[in-house]
């Protein structure tokens, strides 16, 4: 198993950690932790062997990251293109969002709900006034946001719409990707997702993304509460909708009385040269997903926002989570947001956005056959080709941290493969 591993002293100690009681193997194991530096086979041999498989990483170890700067243990320097999807758009280790998070770490971190605790109020506010909402629900990944989104919904259709006991539909688009609990995997249509994990959660329905037609045929039901999309599909590729899908979906949603939910998990926070995707044609949800960016990268925060026609169907004890709210997070998100704005991330975005594309488009077309994005969220389509193995995009990817560009791919997608190119929305890059 550690055939490759570099230090044969690493591998002695590791070896004898396994075949010891468990207390002792941890303890070798932490012990050797914080001994001299690693190499990288090493440190992808330990997580093969005792982590689980359910990621399938470049093979780069990184230990130090500075602004758009990422190191791996043998001190190689990378730029960071993904900027880990999204959620570090402020930079590595922003100073700003790291002080914040040491001095409140001091004083006070988990008060759970139970208790009121003197930062939680100051951080709804903030954040209410920021994006013009009435309320915020706070919660920690984004996927437990989006969780949230469809339990306000299913009660909001059944409180204020009148849509009868149980009989509430969401509306999601093909493509869609918003995390990896039930309800998430439920709407994908990524066999990679789902497959394998059913029974799924039924009331949800899957229509085209980008296809205003099939958004008001779907609302024809009079049991629909919400369409619940990305202003641009992440996972799915960088996938951008033509221009007026977002005012057509808000003008569809009115129409019909459905919630429109925007997933900004990925979008939002100043990566598309806007502070929200939605910006983009100036239209507002009725309920919006962050995460992501909203620490900064330090910590997971998410948040749900909306009026209170909605966020007031839920009561006290139908909803939450321990750390939801936590003192720590509110912090941590204050900064984080304040950076984005007193940085002006989104300019940046767009200005270094449309420099990349710019550049991107000048790469031979037969073999990157599209590039798209906006701001800072891009992608570029190399074609696939069975003989020429190097335009496989994972081989590209390697070569690209050759190059010391990391930009993970998609696997696989269709024919044509997608490959993440997310380049970050920091100041001072020129
Ligand atoms: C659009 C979107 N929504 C939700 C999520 C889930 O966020 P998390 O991984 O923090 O649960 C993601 C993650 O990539 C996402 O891209």
């Amino acid at each position: 198993m550690f055939s490759k591993l570099t230090r044969p002293q690493s591998l002695a100690v590791l070896c004898r950690g396994v075949h010891a009681s468990l207390s002792s193997a941890t303890s070798v194991a932490t012990k050797k932790t914080v001994q001299g530096p690693l190499s990288s086979d090493y440190i992808f041999e330990r997580e093969a062997k005792y982590g689980a498989h359910n990621y399938h990483p470049l093979p780069v170890a990184l230990e130090k990251g500075k602004g758009i700067y990422v190191w791996d243990v043998e001190g190689r320097k990378y730029f960071d293109f993904l900027s880990a999807y999204s959620a570090v758009n402020q930079g590595h280790c922003h100073p700003k969002i790291v002080s914040a998070l040491k001095a409140q770490s001091e004083k006070l971190t988990l008060t759970s709900r139970a208790f009121y605790n003197d930062v939680l109020g100051e951080y709804e506010e903030f954040v209410t006034k920021m994006f013009n909402y009435n309320k915020v629900l706070p919660m920690n990944t984004g996927v437990e946001a989006g969780e949230t989104a469809c339990k306000l919904a299913r009660k909001w259709a059944y409180v204020v719409k009148g849509i009868p006991k149980y009989k509430a539909k969401i509306i999601f688009a093909a493509g869609n990707f918003w995390g990896r609990t039930m309800s998430a995997i439920s709407s994908s249509t990524d066999p990679s997702s789902y497959d394998g994990f059913g029974p799924f959660m039924p009331g949800f329905e899957v229509i085209p993304y980008n296809d205003l037609p099939a958004l008001e045929r779907a609302l024809q039901d009079p049991n629909v509460a919400a369409f619940m999309v990305e202003p641009i599909q992440g996972e799915a590729g960088v996938v951008v909708p033509d221009k007026g899908y977002l005012t057509g979906v808000r003008d569809l949603c009115t129409k019909h009385n459905v919630l429109f939910i925007a997933d900004e998990i990925q979008t939002g926070l100043a990566r598309t040269g806007k502070m929200l995707a939605v910006d983009h044609e100036n239209v507002r949800p009725d309920i919006i997903l962050l995460g992501k960016a909203l620490s900064g990268g330090l910590y997971p925060v998410s948040a749900v926002l909306c009026d209170d026609e909605v966020m007031l169907t839920i009561k006290p004890g139908e909803h939450g989570s321990t750390y939801g709210g936590n003192p720590l997070a509110c912090r941590v998100a204050i900064a984080a947001l304040e950076v984005i704005e007193e940085e002006d991330l989104a300019k940046n975005a767009e200005r270094m956005g449309n420099i990349l594309r710019n550049e991107l488009m000048k790469t031979p077309s037969d073999i990157v056959t599209c590039v798209r994005g906006k701001g800072l969220l891009n992608a570029i389509v190399i074609r696939e080709t069975k003989d020429l193995a190097i335009f496989q995009v994972r081989k590209t990817s390697e070569e690209l941290r050759d190059k010391s560009v990391l930009w993970p791919a998609r696997d696989q997608v269709t024919a044509a493969v997608a490959a993440c190119a997310q380049v970050w929305a920091v100041t001072g890059v020129s």
